[in-house]
């Protein structure tokens, strides 16, 4: 791990995760920087927010590549080009290659307790079960979709009136606070992973 640790994050859409990376990372005491900011979309708030922070930006659209292939080793070959220390897919739509997970430590936040409720609708199908208490998972990405080690959690309680939007919202609020602190510490202290076990403050990375 490098001292300040270096991040490529990883966004499809507003980028409040982003935001609030961004934001830790201008004290010096918190550990890391972001050295680029990549999309598989243009025009979309979370470039206009790299790009006011004078973070360098690149995009891939899956659709400028003959095959899906070609795709995923471009997004390879650009993130290689700024030496991560960590990925973070922060609201990434995209699943990313065995290759690209094997060459670089990949994190990806999700709107619900991991395993309960992968895919692109954890707060809705949270909701729809009747859950009290959901949440927001930090994970070290693999070959499933929100499958990986579990690197932190947190809960937040579903209200009585709550629809799909306001929960969402306050899971984000949670999963903003709660990637911020993960990432500080892991460059700050080091991440091992183990099998499923992943421990923050042991240097192995
Ligand atoms: C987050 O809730 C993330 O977990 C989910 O999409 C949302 C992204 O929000 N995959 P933002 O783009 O960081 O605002």
């Amino acid at each position: 791990m490098n001292h300040p640790a270096r991040l490529v994050v990883l966004v499809s859409g507003s980028g409040t995760n982003l935001q609030a990376l961004i934001d830790a990372c201008a004290d010096p005491a918190y550990g890391a920087r972001i050295v680029a900011v990549g999309a598989d979309r243009e025009d979309i708030e979370g470039l206009a927010r790299a790009e006011r922070a004078q973070i360098p930006t690149f995009v891939r659209q899956v659709s400028d590549f003959e095959t899906r292939e070609g795709w995923d080793a471009a997004i390879a070959t650009v993130v290689e080009r700024f030496e991560p220390d960590v990925v973070v897919s922060a609201g990434f739509m995209k699943l990313l290659s065995q290759d690209f997970l094997d060459r670089f430590l990949t994190l990806n936040t999700h709107p619900a307790l991991c395993p309960a409720f992968p895919g692109m609708h954890g707060p809705r199908d949270a909701l729809e079960h009747g859950v009290k208490v959901t949440g927001a998972t930090l994970f070290v990405v693999d070959a499933g979709v929100d499958t990986g080690p579990i690197v932190a959690q947190v809960p937040v309680e579903v209200a009585e009136d709550d629809d799909v939007e306001s929960l969402h919202e306050r899971i984000k609020t949670a999963e903003r606070a709660m990637l911020v602190d993960a990432v500080g510490r892991i460059a700050r202290e080091g991440i091992s992973v183990e099998g499923r076990r992943v421990r923050i403050g042991a240097e192995s990375r």
